[in-house]
């Protein structure tokens, strides 16, 4: 009974929730592993959508047990906003939503310089959620782990430390003009939420390490993408935590032999919100209809995502880089109507052609494109690969083989139901 990573393997926004949604039908705990409010992951469910930032995916199953681990970055005022939206929902949480008590906490004033850097010459288009400033307080060793919530006189001592680091810094940024939270100021933002939250927090690593013992079946979920990884993205313009496999591990507290199996979730077609390298971005009508049909609007912050080809170098450095078993391709009913459908097979380099990431030199890099035939014909219906057209086919087929690794499963809609299954995930 397997452990199963899922990791997006693009610039994140691969379609996660929903293969996460899916899996977990039949799982006993979905673990979130790393990231925190700046993920966005959507459930549909009929004509429900929820959209998950720091709750995992497999929340709407009322029999799966759902972890917040260690690797996390939390803000309490999101998680108990998340929990109320799922209770007024008719979604119960009570006793099945388990929160790491060595996650870190993401207080007002990571908030703050996230923000206030945003507004400089430095900014790389974050979410604005706390999340860089909450995991340099974690390395820097001043963070706040939520165990300390349990302790209210450990806490002030805690935030007083942390703010006295962070007060020369806020001051900087704002110019002067921008006021220093005061510790009572912070805790008194968090206080209400640290009350909820207190009975809900867990040694997750244990809990977690012994299911997966039990061989129960557990699903280890990632947030952001590959490209986003602070070692194995387009660094400076990554994310500050391990969003790759190998993060999974580490986020939730087991060795990289109890995993059986990791999967990688790839649109059809490429997508990145916020700044950085992009090479195969289109500036034209086909990127705005994808833009469009896709409905490419961040689900944190409603930015427009820029839209591309597939990148399929990009692809196979993710295959590499996450030990990737399978691939679950998602959105390809946004490329029906497409007079054709391009991929980028290569790039041109100074160095001449090349077949890898030359990650240093990605922003002057121009992509060789094979072209494929475009299809009309409209895909959610399809449960079988014999059910897409042969256009559709041909373009899969393609792609998997450059990727050099088999599909799981094809996703033709956002519904749990538009999916075409090709193999039980757990059936291993
Ligand atoms: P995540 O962050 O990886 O969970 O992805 P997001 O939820 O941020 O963005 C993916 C979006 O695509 C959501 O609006 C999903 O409902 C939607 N989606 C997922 N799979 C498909 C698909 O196969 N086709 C279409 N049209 N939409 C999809
Ligand atoms: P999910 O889990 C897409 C991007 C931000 C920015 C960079 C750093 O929904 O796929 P941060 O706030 O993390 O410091 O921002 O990372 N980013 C995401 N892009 N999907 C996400 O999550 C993202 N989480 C962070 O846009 O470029
Ligand atoms: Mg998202």
């Amino acid at each position: 009974m397997p452990a199963i990573v899922i990791v997006g393997a693009q610039w994140g926004d691969e379609g996660k929730g929903k293969i996460v949604d899916i899996y977990t039908e039949h799982a006993d705990m979905v673990v979130r592993f790393g990231g925190g409010p700046n993920a966005g992951h959507t459930l549909v469910v009929g004509n429900d959508k929820l959209v998950v930032r720091l709750v995992p995916s497999g929340i709407l199953r009322a029999e799966t047990m759902c972890v917040l681990a260690q690797g996390m970055v939390i803000d309490p005022r999101s998680l108990v906003t998340e929990l109320d939206e799922l209770e007024r929902r008719g979604i119960h949480t009570k006793g099945r939503l388990l929160v790491s008590d060595r996650a870190h906490v993401i207080l007002p004033y990571h908030v703050l310089v996230d923000g206030l850097r945003e507004k400089g010459k430095d900014a790389i288009g974050t979410t604005k959620r706390g999340v860089g400033p909450c995991y340099e307080d974690k390395v820097a060793r001043r963070g706040i782990p939520l165990g300390a919530f349990r302790d209210p006189k450990r806490l002030r001592e805690l935030v007083a430390r942390a703010l006295s680091d962070w007060t020369p810094i806020i001051q900087h940024l704002g110019g002067g003009e921008v006021p220093v939270p005061s510790v009572d100021e912070t805790l008194a933002a968090i206080e209400e939420a640290r009350g909820r939250i207190v009975p809900m927090l867990v040694d997750s690593q244990a809990l977690v390490e012994r299911t997966v013992r039990a061989k129960k079946r557990v699903v280890l979920e990632g947030a952001q993408g590959t490209l986003l990884d602070v070692d194995h993205g387009t660094y400076p313009f990554v994310t500050s935590s391990t969003p790759t496999a190998g993060g999974a591990c580490v986020g939730a507290g087991i060795g990289p032999t109890r995993i059986d199996e990791v999967v990688g979730l790839v649109k059809a077609y490429t997508t990145r919100v916020g700044g950085g390298p992009f090479p195969t971005e289109l500036h034209d009508d086909v990127g705005e209809r994808i833009r469009k049909i896709g409905a490419e609007f961040g689900s944190v912050t409603g930015r427009p995502r820029r839209t591309g080809w597939l990148d399929l170098p990009a692809l196979r450095y993710a295959v590499r880089v996450n030990g990737l078993d399978a691939l679950a391709i998602t959105k390809l009913d946004v490329l029906t109507g497409l007079d054709e459908v391009k991929v980028c097979v290569a790039y041109e380099t100074k160095n001449g052609r090349s077949e890898d990431v030359p990650m240093d030199e990605l922003d002057t890099v121009k992509p060789v494109y094979q072209s494929f035939p475009g299809w009309k014909e409209q895909l959610g219906a399809a449960r079988a690969m014999a059910d897409l057209p042969k256009a559709a086919r041909t373009y899969l087929e393609f792609v998997e083989k450059q990727a050099e690794c088999p599909y799981i499963l094809v996703s033709v809609g956002p519904a749990r139901d538009e999916t075409i299954v090709l193999r039980d995930p757990f059936a291993l």
